[in-house]
């Protein structure tokens, strides 16, 4: 099975999830190649692709949406599962927030998304420019002070858990 993980990051931790879904798969015995969004030249030749974006503004990063659409073909004709990292999840109905409002519903009916998982990302707020600092305070939608969440919050176990159920359901597709 040749799967492609197309992912999404400002700050590599969203890469470093795209990464960590792929060791998962290969042990599961898949053939996994890992790649920015912007980097992708084709999907053509893979049986299956993982989507993944951090969130920023309350949606997928632009360049997720950009690859989403150049592709939309080719994605929408063989299993496509995406997932996205934000701060939001680690509130209370953040989990359902994020999985209602920061994805394009549209965009995930059309292309046939199976299954979208939400994982609790990570924010160094020393690592973000003036202007993210700005996007961040006004734009970010929780009722939490976002500079409240300045930590790594992955949950490898989850992602883990996560990537073994999608494996799953690739190998018995
Ligand atoms: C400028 C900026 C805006 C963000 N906006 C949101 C947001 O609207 N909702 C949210 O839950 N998380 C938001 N986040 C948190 C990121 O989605 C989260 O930290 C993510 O894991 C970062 O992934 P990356 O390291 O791959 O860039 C924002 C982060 C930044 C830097």
């Amino acid at each position: 099975m040749k799967v492609l993980i197309a992912y999404a990051s400002a700050h590599g931790s969203t890469a470093e999830v795209a990464q960590f879904i792929g060791q998962v798969l290969e042990e599961r015995g898949s053939d996994v190649t890992i790649a920015s969004v912007d980097d992708v030249q084709k999907v053509d030749g893979y049986d299956a692709v993982i989507a993944g974006s951090a969130i920023h503004a309350g949606m997928w990063l632009t360049p997720m949406s950009r690859f989403l659409d150049r592709f939309e073909r080719e994605l929408a004709s063989r299993p496509l599962y995406l997932f996205i990292t934000c701060i939001r999840v680690l509130e209370p109905d953040g989990y359902e927030h994020a999985l209602q409002y920061y994805v394009h519903q549209e965009t995930l009916q059309q292309l046939g998304v199976r299954e979208v998982g939400v994982f609790a990302g990570k924010l160094r707020l020393d690592a973000i420019d003036m202007r993210e600092r700005w996007t961040l305070s006004l734009r970010y939608d929780g009722g939490v002070i976002p500079g409240e969440f300045n930590d790594d919050f992955r949950d490898w176990d989850a992602i883990r858990d996560w990537a073994i159920k999608v494996g799953e359901r690739l190998e018995s597709a």
